[in-house]
């Protein structure tokens, strides 16, 4: 993001039109409330407040918006006066009236300067909205206490603890905005300057207005807080700021002051703002100068868990679908599938049921025959994951396929290059790996091979844009970054087990950490079925030196697949998850064989092994160049793997630990199986340097 100012140079501006003063704030790309931009605002006010002939002051964006908030790279940083809490107080204390006319965004702390004026008017395109809960901070600059005048407290709670980001009519419906108005910006900005000067449009300072106690929706937001988000700080931060708007302004304000800085001080804010900024960053890759191709219509290759989860995200995004399966059977339980997920999207609000009936008549389209994908603009094969059935597929695509169209595979572990190999158009042989269920989940790794070509992968980052998604660049080895990382780390899990923790201790101690499950409930949800399989196929080449765990194994041999068999490491009946009993005979039975000795391990000491083995392979994941910077993988694990978003991702959270620790500890674990626990190179550079991963992330 450019901080100059917009094109006309000046980032805030005042044009006088007769009796109105209309300011405009510009500050591409999103008019972020910069120190700039607040200073600005304050001079303006200083000069036109009471000032000869002004009756009425306007304040409206240029650009996209009217303001996204507060400038978020300022936080962590010293604070840069006028504060915008300075900023929203001189506003209503203005004299002469000012109204605000909102237009694209008002978020966060643009919302808050617009509720400091003295009365709202939006255009239809209007999104507002309090984010700073997902930053880990709340509303600072008089949010927790104008919103709560406006609105009253049960609906700024909801808002202001959960970030939902609402349209202009909910916005007026709920009391924030006064009016909708049409027109450009800064039309419609004098023309609400005029009604406001001329008593059509009501004037208030909202300070003023009273708020009613409202104990029952403090209540019943603390308690459902308490039972969905009880790690993160900032929300129950945001609901005792809300609580304290029945005072006079002037002290609520000063406990939202000092709540404000309790949230900056906490390390969770930090995370979180971490986790914005990456979702972001991970755009940033080599290939980005490069012209994307035009995707209208995609093909999608078997009609599973994966190819229905794809077809769907495909089909909500307005692209064309075509869906190719191996026998008719398949092909209508697929068909089925994306009817089901389709219908879940309209239950939540997600699409309308003429959407729904348009996209299932026009949009999605079935077939037999791979001949019909002659004129898609990309095809995503998701068939087994079986090298030679993926050739097969991929030599038959490549002769049907137009010049030009792009072939992605969506396997989880298998060389892209070998399966480019068998075409005739390597550079536009893809990885787009998604995760499941693909309707879902944000995260897309984007792998590229040796020989794909610049645009295709740029039209890979766009395709992910267009469905919501992020976009993880990552190089072709077995798992790309999240499997492969995850590959490494479950086994710790499992030795764990073995030496004595129970799979219950060792997921509520990772749930403890903040994820939302831990990896034996995972693993039960998923269908222990699947590494199964895997481990079977693998086993002719497992490395003799490395520890082996076969509980699993056991428990598959009994057809205990988790959830859908109703039984796992857990029992799942009516009485919910509970620990299954047998598997602590076949822990028992196994450690009797090998002699082990049982030994109690804290709740720190398993997250402490957990997180180093994660962050080990991570880190020889950069090594190996697969990752690009240390921020991509803490995107694939934030967007794909349920890592926790107040802890910014693995290799944030490793620099808040430190490379000297990391090592310290590697080398500890090492003397008990030094096959398992190696040194990665990079980690003993950074350790010997002085230096974190961050560093890592500049210098890319
Ligand atoms: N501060 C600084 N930079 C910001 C920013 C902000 N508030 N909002 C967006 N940016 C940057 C992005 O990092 C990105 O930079 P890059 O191009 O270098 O990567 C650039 O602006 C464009 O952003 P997007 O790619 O996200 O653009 P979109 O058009 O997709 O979305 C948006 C625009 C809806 C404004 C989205 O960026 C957004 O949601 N921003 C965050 C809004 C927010 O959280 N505001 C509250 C801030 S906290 C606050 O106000 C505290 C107050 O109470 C005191
Ligand atoms: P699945 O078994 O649910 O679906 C595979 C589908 O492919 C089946 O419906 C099958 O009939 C069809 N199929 C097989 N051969 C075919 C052919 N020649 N032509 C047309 N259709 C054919 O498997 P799933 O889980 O959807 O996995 C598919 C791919 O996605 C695999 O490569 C897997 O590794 C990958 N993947 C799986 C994830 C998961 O969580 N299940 C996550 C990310 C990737």
């Amino acid at each position: 993001m450019t901080s100059s100012a917009g094109p006309e140079g000046r980032i805030v501006s005042i044009e006088r039109v007769g009796p109105i003063a209309l300011v405009a704030v510009d500050n591409p790309p999103v008019n972020a409330a910069s120190q700039a931009l607040r200073q600005g605002l304050v001079e303006a006010l200083e000069q036109l407040d009471g000032a000869e002939g002004v009756e009425a002051i306007a304040l409206y964006g240029k650009g996209r918006s009217f303001i996204a908030g507060a400038d978020i790279r300022e936080f962590g940083k010293p604070p840069m006066p006028p504060g915008l809490p300075d900023v929203c107080n001189r506003i209503e204390a203005c004299e002469t009236p000012v109204v605000a006319l909102l237009h694209g965004v008002a978020l966060g702390g643009g919302l808050e300067v617009a509720l400091a004026a003295h009365a709202r008017v939006a255009l239809p395109d209007t999104t507002v909205g309090f984010p700073e809960v997902t930053l880990g901070i709340l509303p600072g600059a008089g949010g927790t206490q104008r919103a709560p005048r406006l609105a009253g407290i049960a609906a700024a709670l909801e808002l202001i603890t959960t970030g939902r980001r609402i349209d202009a009519e909910e916005a007026v419906r709920l009391g924030l905005i006064d009016r909708l108005a049409a027109g450009a910006p800064r039309d419609a900005a004098l023309q609400a300057a005029e009604d406001l000067r001329t008593g059509a449009l009501p004037r208030r300072r909202t300070g003023e207005i009273a708020v009613a106690p409202d104990a029952a929706a403090i209540q019943a937001t603390t308690a459902k807080l308490a039972k969905r988000q009880k790690h993160l700080f900032a929300p129950f931060k945001c609901v005792e700021a809300v609580a304290a708007s029945v005072q006079p302004l002037a002290e609520g304000l000063a406990t939202e002051r000092a709540l404000f800085q309790q949230c900056l001080d906490s390390p969770q804010r930090a995370g979180l703002i971490h986790a914005f900024f990456a979702e972001r960053a991970v755009a940033k890759i080599p290939e980005a100068g490069a012209t994307p191709r035009q995707i209208g219509h995609v093909g999608v290759i078997g009609g599973g868990t994966m190819g229905s989860g794809i077809a769907t995200a495909a089909l909500l995004a307005g692209l064309k679908v075509t869906l190719n399966e191996r026998d008719a059977e398949a092909l209508s339980r697929g068909k089925a599938t994306i009817e089901k997920n389709l219908a879940g999207a309209v239950k939540r609000g997600k699409l309308s049921e003429e959407k729904r009936d348009a996209i299932l008549k026009d949009a999605l389209q079935t077939t037999l025959k791979l001949e019909d994908f002659s004129k898609v603009d990309l095809v995503i094969e998701a068939v087994f994951e079986d090298m030679d059935v993926k050739k097969e597929i991929f030599t038959r695509l490549d002769a049907i396929a137009r010049p030009g169209a792009i072939l992605a595979s969506n396997t989880s572990y298998l060389d892209i290059d070998e399966i480019a190999s068998v075409t005739s158009r390597p550079a536009e042989v893809i990885g787009l790996h998604f995760f499941s269920p693909a309707h879902v989940m944000r995260l897309l790794e984007v792998v590229v091979a040796g020989k794909t070509a610049p645009e295709v992968v740029a039209t890979g980052f766009a395709l992910a844009r267009k469905l919501g998604k992020v976009a993880v660049r990552a190089g072709v080895c077995d798992g790309f970054i999240g499997n492969r990382i995850l590959g490494h780390y479950k086994k710790v899990a499992d030795y764990l087990m073995l030496d004595g923790a129970s799979p219950q201790q060792i997921d509520a101690a990772l749930e403890e950490f903040g994820f939302a499950m831990g990896p034996f409930a995972v693993l039960d949800l998923a269908g222990l079925d699947i590494g199964w399989a895997t481990r079977k196929r693998l086993a002719p080449t497992r490395d003799p030196a490395e520890r082996y765990v076969a509980v699993a194994d056991r428990v598959c041999e009994n057809g205990w697949f988790g959830r859908k068999t109703g039984q796992g490491f857990y029992i799942h009946d009516a009485d919910g998850p509970r620990p299954n009993p047998e598997v602590a005979r076949f822990i028992e039975e196994e450690r009797a064989e090998k002699g082990i000795t049982p030994r109690a391990f804290s709740d720190d000491e398993i997250v402490s092994r957990y997180m180093t083995a994660m962050i080990a392979e991570a880190t020889r994941v950069l090594e190996d160049g697969i990752a690009l910077r240390p921020v991509d993988i803490d995107a694939v694990f934030l967007f794909g793997y349920g890592f926790p978003r107040f802890r910014g991702g693995p290799m944030f959270y490793a620099d808040t630990l430190g490379p000297a620790e990391l090592l310290r500890r590697i080398e500890a674990y090492a003397k008990e199986d030094p096959h398992y626990w190696r040194v990665p190179a990079l980690l003993r550079r950074l350790a010997d340097e002085g230096r974190d991963f961050a560093s890592l992330n500049k210098e890319a």
